[in-house]
């Protein structure tokens, strides 16, 4: 993917100071550093420069379906600082469900609409399948998916597919194309070992499933680490910049950082952030960790 920024140019705009870097295991292999940020995220966002993100893998409040301790939640602003600061052929993953309560509020949907006329294209809509704990519902299927808007500036710089195995492969007699005689002929052809997944992905949730550091629960809606690695492995390359505007517990960072791609982890409550500072350090990151105010 072509960088728009370097990373020391960025450095230069976010600066940064190191609170804790004592803390980390004497021998703990200090790699990668991620940037947390206590703030609103627009506000931090329309201190830096455009096109300065290569991919934003992030999960908003749901419809304040959660007490997340006071937050502020101007959408369409964040939305639009998104944009802005997203490098050409730059990837937003919004991953997000519905309130339902009664019938469905629908808000991803608005949500998706209004990236849609800001410029991004809806370059895909996927779906997280939650393999466990989904929502029942009395007078309706039971409820096992949020959906995972794949938004683009432009055509993306970086497609990275993932693989899945197949059912059979080798070699095989395969029909042949039908030609105007209309008789089938059958040639000796090699089916593929593996296949590009489908838009569907599917995840356990919960102590083992979501993630196995218990540190991560003390937030109370974390998305599944294999999740943001998925996404982080398919849109960016490594030395990329992955931004998480809410990062929460900082899943997408750890992710990010464990496959040597730069991190930037916004979120408005310094409790989260100080859970995402321990939690990249115990995955052996050091977090330079500063305060928008
Ligand atoms: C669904 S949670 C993200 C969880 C995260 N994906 C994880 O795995 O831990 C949404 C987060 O957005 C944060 N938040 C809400 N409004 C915000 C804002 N305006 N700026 C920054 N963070 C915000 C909340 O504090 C909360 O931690």
């Amino acid at each position: 993917m072509q960088r728009i920024e370097s990373a020391a140019t960025q450095k230069a705009h976010i600066e940064s100071e190191d609170t804790d870097s004592k803390a980390a295991a004497p021998n703990m292999s200090i790699q990668r550093q991620g940037k947390l940020i206590v703030g609103n995220c627009v506000d931090v966002m329309r201190g830096w420069p455009d096109n300065m993100v290569h991919l934003t893998v992030t999960s908003p409040p749901y419809d304040k379906l959660r007490d997340y301790k006071g937050y502020d939640f101007p959408f369409e602003e964040i939305a639009d600082e998104l944009f802005r600061v997203t490098a050409p052929g730059g990837v937003l993953v919004w991953i997000v469900g519905d309130r339902i309560d009664g019938g469905r509020s629908l808000t991803s949907f608005r949500q998706a609409i209004y990236f849609q006329e800001i410029g991004f294209s809806a370059h895909d809509i996927m779906i997280y399948q939650k393999k466990n704990t989904p929502f029942m519902r009395s007078n309706a299927y039971t409820n096992a998916y949020e959906m995972m808007f794949v938004l683009s500036k432009g055509k993306p710089a970086t497609f990275n597919p993932l693989k899945v195995p197949t059912q059979r492969h080798g070699y095989e007699l395969l029909t042949h194309n039908k030609l105007p005689d209309g008789i089938n002929k059958k040639k000796l052809g090699q089916l593929k070992k593996e296949k590009t997944r489908t838009n569907i992905w599917s995840y356990a949730v919960g102590l083992g499933g979501t993630t196995n550091d218990k540190i991560a629960f003390q937030h109370p809606a974390v998305f599944p680490e294999k999740l943001a690695a998925d996404h982080i492995l398919s849109w960016s390359d490594p030395g990329d910049l992955v931004l998480d505007p809410m990062c929460g517990s900082g899943t997408t960072g750890k992710m990010a950082l464990l496959n040597d791609r730069d991190f930037i982890g916004i979120d408005i409550s310094s409790d989260y952030i100080e859970i995402a500072r321990k939690r990249l350090l115990q995955s052996g990151f050091k977090a330079i960790v500063r305060s928008s105010a």
